[in-house]
């Protein structure tokens, strides 16, 4: 049995994750803004190394793996994408970091990152906020998608969930991470009835986008299946496998673009 910490596990995907791990008998350190082992606020950089630190204060036989399943959809109001690009991309990257030396001590350490099917369905997310994030300059991210207006957030979104892709692919393979056994891969999800889709569902604003986005599944997913998908790539299923990015999305993905991969 292992010692997983779980970002967001007071929610939608993030719980369900915790709760299967838990009945799977493994020790789960959850982390979210309430309802969690560690209260914690992602959207700072106090906040992050708080958790960071009270995590491995936890983790007193040692962590086996990760789940980095906080975060916030696109919503209303002007600061909504640098809390989007604060939890999504940081609340990843900097807890990432902070866990690594200890994750390494696990010989066959697991992360599973979450980011979405917005990577591949959004059009023209501007390449400054990919390389912003990727350089760490979150003020230049939030700046860089000022100019969308009242659609910043869905561009800092999808921004946000391609960064931490790359960011996942681009140090899975080094010596670092893979070198030093953890494996880095992420899951990208497409329309999952969780509390964060229903809140879209709920906002007059962005119901139709929503609505209207092609399912050819033709129905939403459960957060209970990602899960499965989730812990399934903490397993041992997963020993070969790294810098991944799992879609599962009900073919939204594939519909976009078929040919292109
Ligand atoms: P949710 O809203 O049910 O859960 C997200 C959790 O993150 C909540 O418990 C919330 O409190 C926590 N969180 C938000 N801001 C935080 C902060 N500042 N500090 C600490 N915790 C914070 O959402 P859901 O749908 O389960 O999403 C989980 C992940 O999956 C997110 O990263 C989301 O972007 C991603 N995703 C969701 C999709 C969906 O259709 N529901 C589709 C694709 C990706």
């Amino acid at each position: 049995m292992g010692t997983y910490a779980v970002t967001g596990s007071a929610s939608g995907m993030g719980k369900a994750t915790a709760d299967q791990l838990r009945a799977a008998g493994h020790t789960v350190i959850g982390v979210d803004l309430k309802d969690a082992d560690v209260t914690a606020d992602l959207s700072t950089s106090a906040g992050r190394s708080a958790a960071a630190a009270e995590v491995l204060k936890l983790a007193t036989t040692g962590l086996d793996g990760a789940v980095l399943a906080a975060g916030l959809g696109p919503g209303p109001g002007d600061s909504r994408s640098r809390l989007i690009i604060e939890v999504n991309y940081f609340g990843v990257v900097d807890l990432l970091a902070a866990w690594r030396t200890e994750l390494a001590k696990s010989g066959n350490a697991k992360v599973v990152i979450f980011s979405s099917n917005s990577t591949t369905t959004t059009p023209v997310v501007p390449g400054s906020t990919i390389k912003a994030l990727l350089a760490g300059d979150a003020e230049k991210a939030i700046a860089s998608v000022k100019r969308f207006g009242k659609n910043a957030s869905a561009f800092a979104y999808a921004g946000s969930k391609i960064g931490v892709s790359r960011w996942m692919r681009r140090n899975a393979v080094t010596a670092e991470w893979a070198g030093a056994g953890i494996r880095l891969n992420a899951i990208a999800p497409g329309a999952i009835l969780t509390p964060l889709l229903q809140a879209q569902l709920d906002d007059p604003e962005l119901a139709g986008a929503i609505e209207g986005f092609p399912i050819p599944l033709g129905t939403y997913g459960q957060a209970d299946q990602i899960a499965q998908w989730v812990v399934f790539m903490l397993s041992p299923a997963a020993d070969f496998m790294t810098g991944s990015l799992v879609f599962v999305d009900g073919g939204t993905d594939a519909l976009y673009r078929s040919d292109d991969w």
